[in-house]
């Protein structure tokens, strides 16, 4: 009897099993494991990690002789920024995203420009090349010198990709592509990662740039995360509220680059247009002066960023009282409350309490402690916080507020938007006088919560 060549593939991390499970066993998630047929067109075992091209034996590592990296500017400096500063030769980069978001235009716009000085081929499987010219002519780009291809099968689009030789290639999208060496249908694990494969060893081949476009998952993964991600040179996803026309775009893992840098686009008519002075627009002045309302300085990568934290504070009828968090983490912030109650005699067990980050950005950095609590108590005391004051400083658990990265970058960018005081981490205490900013540096928070109105 032949034997048996089915694999169960995790849809949430690509994990395999030889048998099915409810749970998996690497990632936890429950339904997740999905049967897939395997049948590597011969030499499957053994081949080498896609991305490493094996040497010949071992060197001494000053023997090595490294080639001058090139980057290709894209044309949209928030992109280039994002990317550590442009494309570089050979490397393979992942953009993520909800469907509609983004991920299409941004990347026609870029390659666009791209044409004017370099080959660039867009391999399109998910729509007609009739499509992606309609989007060009409402992007104003339809006499770029862009190639296109409608092709979702591998080995044709690695045949095309070898005659045409382009500098860069963008896979739109990898659920869509297939490879015929797998039978598992389009958009499962196994196909998305060996054709990814296939186009990562591509890309170091020939020195051609790479760039993958992947939907995320309902739950917000990349379908097959974690396989593409160890695969690739940069991860970057693309970030925004449907509902408004900011676009973020962060780098999560870069090779060549910072990671958590932030590149910020506005959705227009024409396409993503890049917004160079994002933190005016994140402020909105008339409301910051509400109660419950705070502005938060924070920062992105290599940028200061300010942004507007929102808290709405009301007693609850539930025997258990809300806590919900949107932008910043849920769990940080039930620490923080306890820390205001402890250590601020400010009792919420009767309240629910919502905490929301304006324009649909996602704070992740702890310094971000101190605005979530001043709008807290500015909503649960109906008082605004003074007009111009901007906030930030990471709290600790003994209600000491510790100092955060950059400090000074930030108060300048407050300075530059007009901001008139800064309450701050004692630690972050600048050196020197910043021009028409009051700076309040203070060791803990009940302090802070005085120097508030
Ligand atoms: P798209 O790039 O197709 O998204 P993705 O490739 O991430 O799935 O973006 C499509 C959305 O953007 C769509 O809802 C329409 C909108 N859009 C504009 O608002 N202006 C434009 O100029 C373009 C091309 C798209
Ligand atoms: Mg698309």
């Amino acid at each position: 009897m032949a034997k048996h060549s089915t694999v169960f593939s995790c849809t949430g991390c690509g994990a395999q099993f030889p048998k099915w499970a409810g749970q998996c066993s690497d990632c936890g998630k429950w339904n997740t494991l999905e049967e897939e047929i395997i049948q590597p067109a011969g030499g499957g075992k053994g081949r080498p990690y896609p991305g490493l091209v094996v040497s010949e034996g071992i060197k001494n590592l000053d023997s090595v002789v490294v080639d001058e990296m090139v980057r290709r500017n894209t044309g949209i400096s928030e992109f280039d920024r994002v990317l550590g500063g442009g494309l570089v030769s050979g490397s393979v980069i992942l953009i993520g995203g909800d469907p509609g978001i983004g991920k299409s235009t941004l990347l026609l716009q870029a390659l666009a420009n791209l044409a004017k000085t370099t080959k660039v081929l867009y391999v399109t499987g998910e729509e007609s090349t009739e499509q992606v010219a309609l989007r060009a002519k409402r992007l104003g780009v339809s006499d770029a010198k862009v190639r296109l291809l409608a092709a979702t099968d591998v080995d044709r689009i690695l045949q095309s990709a070898a005659r045409e030789e382009p500098d860069v290639l963008v896979a739109d999208s990898v659920q869509t592509l297939s490879s015929d060496a797998l039978q598992s249908a389009p958009g499962s694990v196994a196909q998305v990662r060996e054709s990814s494969a296939h186009l990562v060893r591509y890309a170091k081949q020939t020195g051609t740039t790479v760039i993958l476009v992947g939907h995320v998952t309902k739950e917000g993964h990349l379908a097959g995360p974690r396989v593409l991600e160890h695969m690739v040179d940069a991860v970057l996803y693309f970030e925004g509220d449907r509902s408004s026309s900011f676009r973020l775009v962060r780098a999560i893992k870069n090779r060549f680059g910072a990671v958590n840098e932030l590149g910020v686009f506005a959705m227009v008519e024409e396409g993503l247009r890049e917004v160079t002075n994002p933190s005016a627009m994140f402020v909105r002045r008339e409301n910051a002066s509400a109660a419950g309302s705070v502005i938060l300085a924070t920062q992105e990568g290599t940028r200061p960023l300010l942004v507007e934290v929102q808290a709405l504070v009301d007693a609850s009828p539930l025997a258990n009282p809300r806590r919900l968090c949107v932008g910043l983490e849920q769990n940080r912030m039930a620490m923080l409350l306890a820390v205001l109650h402890r250590h601020g005699g400010f009792s919420l067990y009767d309240q629910d309490v919502f905490v929301n980050v304006v324009g649909g950005v996602r704070v992740v950095e702890p310094a971000a402690d101190l605005a979530l609590l001043a709008a807290v108590v500015s909503s649960l005391r109906d008082e605004r916080v003074s007009r111009g004051t901007v906030i930030f400083g990471e709290v600790g658990l003994s209600g000491e507020i510790r100092p955060v990265q950059r400090g000074q970058e930030r108060l300048r960018e407050a300075s530059k938007l007009g901001f008139t005081r800064a309450i701050i981490p004692r630690g972050n205490q600048p050196k020197e006088r910043i021009e028409g900013l009051e700076v309040v540096a203070l060791p803990r928070v009940d302090q802070a919560f005085e120097a508030l109105f």
